[in-house]
């Protein structure tokens, strides 16, 4: 078959599910993916005959695609801050709103080149903030941990392949009273979605990704803002610094939330999309 029919099969197979331009993305992140052709090649290269063993991957492919699975989860990698994540089941795939937070420390870490600059990371998932705060911030050490197991050997993984060294840990946030160290940032990125707000959530997300990634309970949906707040004011250095990505329907609450919890100075930022995202809480001493 050659490459142009293959296009063809492939957008008319899946034109029921997804518009256009997504199923024309789809398409070239695949052909990049199995057979090494950037976008523009695609039209140049369109005479091309593809082989069976390629052909197969892309009917794999297809047939994944159909059941609204993520094309990251398909090929099996994402780009975060420029940088390459593996990611599967395990593991949420980095969206770029995190992006900004990792932005965001490391406009305010790059000054520093204390040799004992140290961040942690908590709920690390892909390992996408940690590592990326590590390439980038190359003198602080930096520790990441999750309660999945199968998310820090994923996130180890992630490490080698980036060249960077993160220490990884297996602990529930919400059971452990102690940390390891004290640290000069803390950032979370924790579950946040309450069980209620499935009903906007499009199927590719809400049956592939990992709920225990995504939801939190209605009743109490600042549950991991509050314990890791609490933890933090312990285990913050003197003027350390308290980074989250958050709900962007909770943003009052929680504020108000983490003065109680001790902590008077708060700076809000909004995403690229101009929705309320990412907070910064200062320890004060
Ligand atoms: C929203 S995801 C963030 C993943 C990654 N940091 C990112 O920004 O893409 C939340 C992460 O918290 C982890 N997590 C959920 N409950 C936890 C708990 N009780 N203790 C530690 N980690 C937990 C999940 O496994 C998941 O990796």
């Amino acid at each position: 078959m050659k490459l142009k029919e293959l296009k063809h099969n492939f957008t008319e197979t899946l034109s029921e599910v997804y518009p256009s331009e997504e199923i024309q993305s789809f398409f070239s992140i695949l052909s990049e993916k199995y057979l090494n052709l950037a976008r523009v090649q695609i039209t140049l290269e369109a005479d091309k005959e593809i082989d069976s063993t390629i052909l197969k991957k892309f009917e794999t492919a297809l047939a994944r695609l159909k059941k609204q699975e993520p094309i990251q989860y398909i090929v099996g990698d994402t780009e975060f801050y420029s940088l390459t994540f593996n990611v599967n089941k395990n593991t949420l795939i980095p969206r770029p709103e995190t992006e900004e937070l990792v932005d965001w420390i490391i406009e305010d870490s790059v000054s520093e080149k204390r040799s004992n600059y140290s961040i942690l990371d908590i709920g690390t998932g892909s390992g996408c903030i940690a590592i990326s705060l590590a390439k980038n911030l190359t003198s602080a050490t930096v520790s990441a941990l999750d309660y999945s197991f199968e998310a820090l050997k994923t996130a180890e993984e992630n490490a080698k392949l980036n060249n960077v060294t993160v220490q990884f840990f297996q602990k529930d946030i919400l059971k452990v009273g102690t940390l390891p160290q004290q640290y000069d940032v803390i950032v979370s990125n924790p579950p946040y979605v309450r069980e209620l707000e499935k009903l906007e959530m499009q199927s590719n997300v809400l049956d592939h990704e990992p709920a225990s990634a995504l939801f939190v309970s209605n009743s109490d949906p600042l549950l991991f803002y509050r314990t890791i707040a609490r933890l933090s004011l312990r285990y913050l250095k003197p003027n350390g610094k308290l980074y989250f990505e958050i709900n962007e329907y909770l943003s009052k609450e929680l504020i108000d939330s983490l003065k109680q919890e001790g902590y008077p100075n708060i700076e809000l930022r909004k995403d690229f999309r101009g929705k309320d995202r990412i907070l910064l809480c200062r320890k004060s001493k």
